[in-house]
């Protein structure tokens, strides 16, 4: 049944003209009769898909190499509600879409990060902080250890976390701009330098702890002996931080080392322990 339906899609795809000898869809050919009038033949919207109501069409380009083959399968199938964004289920088989996808994700983007900053500062830093570290108070992640992908990151600005202040973002910035802020975002990432982090550890850690590998973590009582790789860093962090320092001498040394120190000595903890 599968195959026969194949066929016949098939042979109708070639008598209309976008599909090749062999059956298979192309992809540029059904975006050009579909889409283009719209999206633009590049992805980067017609004067017609600027004057659409109430909400213009997207810039697919800008974010063609961040959203996945799953999402764009599902908006292109089912449309978006109340848009003109319409359901291309109806006129388009799977096998056409999925052409039309791949077609899609042909299209490059180069990130403007100066564009991306100014508009972090505009539209992200009342929560985020002009650093992205977040110290406003009111739960917004530090955005500079966030362990979110660059493509985590743009779902995230898109559509936002539910029932936090981090709301959807899709119809408040274009295209462009997730892609130029996200990409300024994961910019801002502090990689942890080893090095820089054995120095650290030396001067404040090792009068204590001889090793990394002689750190006792607590577990629980179903992990006996938890080790420093089953923490992730932000936990890490915290253990370093406050735990069972709070109390010791060593605490006051501690307290006086930057968010980027503590993962500089993260960053060797993990290169010098099991
Ligand atoms: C009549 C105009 C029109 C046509 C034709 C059209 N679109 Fe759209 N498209 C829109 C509009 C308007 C939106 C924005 C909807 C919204 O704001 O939620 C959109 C949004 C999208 C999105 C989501 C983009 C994003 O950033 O979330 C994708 C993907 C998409 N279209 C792909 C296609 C493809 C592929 C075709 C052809 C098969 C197509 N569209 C045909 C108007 C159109
Ligand atoms: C009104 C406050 C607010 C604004 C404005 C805001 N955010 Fe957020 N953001 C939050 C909160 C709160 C969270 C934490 C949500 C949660 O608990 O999962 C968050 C989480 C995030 C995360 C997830 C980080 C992670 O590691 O889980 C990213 C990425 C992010 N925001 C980026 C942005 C960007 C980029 C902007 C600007 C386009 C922005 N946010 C604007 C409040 C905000
Ligand atoms: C004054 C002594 C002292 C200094 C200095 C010190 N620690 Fe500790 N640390 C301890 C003690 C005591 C514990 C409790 C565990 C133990 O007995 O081994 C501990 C526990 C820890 C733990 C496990 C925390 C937990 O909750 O499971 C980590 C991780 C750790 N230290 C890392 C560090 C790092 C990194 C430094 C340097 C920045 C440092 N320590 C400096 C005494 C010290």
């Amino acid at each position: 049944m599968f195959k026969i339906f194949t066929i016949i899609t098939a042979c109708i795809a070639v008598m209309a003209g976008t599909a090749n000898a062999s059956g298979i869809p192309d992809g540029k050919a059904l975006f050009s009769k579909n889409c283009a009038s719209c999206h633009g033949m590049d992805g980067t919207v017609s004067d017609y898909g600027k004057k659409l109501e109430p909400f213009q069409a997207r810039n697919l380009r800008a974010v063609a190499s961040y959203v996945s083959y799953d999402e764009f399968r599902r908006i292109i199938t089912h449309g978006t509600h109340d848009t003109k964004m319409k359901a291309m289920k109806y006129i388009l088989d799977p096998f056409e879409i999925e052409a039309i996808v791949d077609y899609v994700k042909t299209f490059t983007y180069k990130p403007n990060l100066a564009n991306g900053q100014k508009r972090f500062k505009q539209v992200c830093a009342s929560c985020h902080g002009f650093d992205g570290r977040a110290q406003t108070g009111v739960g917004a992640k530090n955005l500079v250890y966030s362990k979110l992908s660059l493509n985590e990151k743009v779902h995230t600005i898109r559509y936002g976390r539910s029932g936090t202040l981090m709301t959807a973002k899709r119809h408040q910035l274009s295209n462009p701009d997730i892609a130029d802020i996200a990409n300024y975002v994961d910019s801002l990432k502090h990689a942890g330098d080893a090095k820089a982090g054995a120095k650290l550890y030396a001067k404040n850690c090792k009068s204590c702890h001889a090793t990394p590998s002689s750190i006792q973590i607590i577990g629980n009582a179903a992990v006996r002996h938890k080790k420093i790789a089953d923490l992730d860093d932000h936990m890490l962090d915290l253990r370093i931080r406050h735990g069972r320092h709070v109390d010791r001498e060593g605490r006051e040394s501690i307290k006086k080392l930057s968010s980027d120190n503590i993962q500089d000595i993260v960053s060797y903890l993990r290169k010098n322990s099991k």
